[in-house]
């Protein structure tokens, strides 16, 4: 597999553990809230969508994924002809963790800017976790992030994801699973 299929499916692959952690937040969210409940000029600082438990559950899940994935990419790279990255632990970590952080990060500014808890932050929504895992990958696992995230795969990235991005959140919302299609 070569050009733009190949490049989609590389994309694909090193953004899988940040794709899963929101998703996996969805399902285990409830419990504490981060902020604990606290305001800032008479908003909240994150709001009740943005809980430790989804949080934790989604970071570990997607460190999890990219163990996983480890696993297996030797043989899933020789199948699609594709040379596939793995996952150092520590780029694991960033590129779930980032994923959370950049989804909370965005929570921050839709309460700054006086959206509800769920109200929809278009472009926003779609890539403030894509933000959030390039960045933090980038601080904290930068010999990985430059051979990883060449700047045709951050292309390939910022293009497929807000695509994904819409057609999970849809199918998460006519299953039931999540309260807006966004
Ligand atoms: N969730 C969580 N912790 C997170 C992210 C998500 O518990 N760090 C759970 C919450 O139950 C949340 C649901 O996943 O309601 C959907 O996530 P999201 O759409 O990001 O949150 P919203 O409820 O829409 O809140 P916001 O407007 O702040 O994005
Ligand atoms: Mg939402």
């Amino acid at each position: 597999m070569v050009g733009v299929v190949g490049l989609v499916a590389y994309a694909f692959w090193a953004m899988l553990p940040a794709y899963l952690p929101n998703n996996v937040a969805v399902l285990a969210g409830g419990g504490r809230p981060i902020d604990g409940g606290r305001t800032l000029g008479g908003r909240r600082l994150l709001g009740d969508g943005k809980t430790w438990r989804g949080t934790a559950f989604g970071t570990l899940a997607g460190v999890a994924l990219a163990l996983a994935l480890n696993a297996v990419d030797h043989a899933v790279s020789a199948a699609v002809g594709v040379a596939l990255p793995s996952f150092p632990l520590g780029a694991a970590v960033t590129m779930a963790l980032g994923a959370m952080l950049g989804d909370i990060a965005a929570s921050f500014l839709k309460r700054r800017t006086g959206r509800k808890r769920g109200a929809a932050f278009p472009v926003v929504d779609q890539l403030d976790f894509v933000v959030g895992a390039l960045s933090l990958t980038a601080v904290f696992a930068p010999a990985w992030f430059g051979q990883t995230f060449r700047p045709p795969v951050v292309v390939a990235v910022v293009v497929m994801t807000p695509l994904l991005h819409v057609v999970t959140n849809v199918g998460a919302y006519l299953l039931g699973l999540k309260d807006e299609p966004w």
